[in-house]
């Protein structure tokens, strides 16, 4: 079986391009390498000691990305490739909606004509807007508060008004809670660019030296501590995650999402002091304001994937932090 990863090169695709080769299948990867570096897929080889093909390739390129699916004639896919940081798609909301919609309607559109119909999506959270209630189901509302939010909504409708239209089409979105963690190899990881957005590498580059001090944006929730609560879930989890997806997807009907989280909630002051255990590192952190947009606590309902794609979170925060932790030492500058 040969499935072709988009955004295979990113932080997310990596780590499931390593599970997909260890479960024997043939890999191909269309990356524009606009948020990543080739030296990944070099290090899955070396995880693996398999080897994947690699096509650097925009999805905004429709005639390109219809000849790699001519030649590679895969059986699925599974479609990471997108922009994903909130605060820029506030500021560049056009360039949001043109790389994560009309890259994927190019997607669709090719596998339409190439008779490709099985479809993993890399879905969010944050496509449940700012939920109060917990645990989240999948059948809770859906709302956003930002345009990659709304990216991320849009093209879950695009998907189920596709398979409404042929049902001879599988489709599966996965929404991911706060995937966080890095391969045990600590060969691949997380590497943001610039400043972290993010909890984990921003703890993570605190530990290695390379940020003074953590702002832990508000302690005034209500929160077991005060801080925001969140469903981090390990990476190598969530990539199992994508090999379950692809193994039922042909017994699925249509449409189908799922939540990948582990069910369980975690706090920024407790993910601190994990992360403290884990590397022996002090952080040094300071409360400051809520950040716009946050809210208290969110983590999922998993039981829908453990129940129809025998899919579970089995990883802990520990190991989360000691896998995190083993990355960012080994490659303090990331990938460069
Ligand atoms: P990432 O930026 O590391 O990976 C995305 C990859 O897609 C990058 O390698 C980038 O170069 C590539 N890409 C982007 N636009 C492209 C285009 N037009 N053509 C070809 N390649 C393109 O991000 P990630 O954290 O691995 O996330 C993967 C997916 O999961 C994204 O769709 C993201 O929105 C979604 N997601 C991520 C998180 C998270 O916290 N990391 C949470 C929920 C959902
Ligand atoms: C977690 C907690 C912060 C940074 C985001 C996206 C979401 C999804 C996953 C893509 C919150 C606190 C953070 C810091 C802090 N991505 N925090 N200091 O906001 O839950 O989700 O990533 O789909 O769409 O919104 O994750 O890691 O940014 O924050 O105190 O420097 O850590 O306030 O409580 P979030 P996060």
């Amino acid at each position: 079986m040969k499935i072709l990863v988009t955004g295979g090169a990113g932080y997310i695709g990596s780590h499931t391009c390593v599970e997909l080769l260890n479960a024997g299948y043939e890999v191909v990867v269309v990356d524009n390498l606009m948020n990543s570096n080739e030296i990944s897929l070099e290090r899955v080889k070396k995880i693996t000691g398999k080897s994947l093909k690699f096509y650097q390739e925009d999805l905004l390129n429709y005639e390109e990305i219809k000849k790699i699916f001519l030649i590679e004639k895969p059986d699925s896919v599974i479609h990471f490739a997108g922009l994903k940081a909130v605060g820029e798609s506030v500021e560049k909301p056009l360039w949001y909606y043109e790389n994560n919609i009309v890259g994927t309607i190019n997607l669709i559109k090719v596998m339409k004509e190439t008779e490709v119909k099985n479809l993993v999506f890399s879905s969010s959270a944050t496509v449940y807007g700012l939920s109060k209630i917990v645990p989240i189901k999948e059948d809770f509302p859906l709302n956003t508060t930002n345009p990659y939010g709304a990216t991320k909504l849009m093209i879950e409708q695009i998907l189920m008004d596709v398979v409404n239209a042929d049902d001879s089409w599988k489709i599966i979105s996965l929404r991911y809670f706060n995937p966080v963690g890095a391969h045990k190899s600590g060969l691949i990881g997380e590497d943001p660019n610039g400043i972290p957005n993010n909890l984990l590498p921003f703890v993570s580059q605190v530990a290695v030296g390379k940020r003074d001090v953590l702002s832990v944006f508000g302690n005034d929730y209500d929160t077991v501590d005060g801080t925001g609560v969140r469903d981090f879930i390990h990476v190598v989890d969530l990539a199992l995650g994508h090999i379950k997806a692809l193994d039922k997807i042909d017994k699925i009907s249509g449409y189908k999402a799922y939540n990948l989280g582990t069910g369980r909630g975690v706090s920024v002051l407790q993910m601190i002091k994990a992360f403290e255990k884990a590397s022996g590192k002090e952080i040094k952190y300071k409360i400051v304001g809520r950040r716009s947009g946050d809210i208290g606590e969110s983590f999922a309902d998993p039981s829908l994937a453990n129940k129809e794609l025998g899919w579970k979170a089995n990883l802990t925060i520990e190991d989360i932090c000691k896998d995190a932790w083993n990355w960012q030492k080994n490659n303090p500058e990331g990938y460069k």
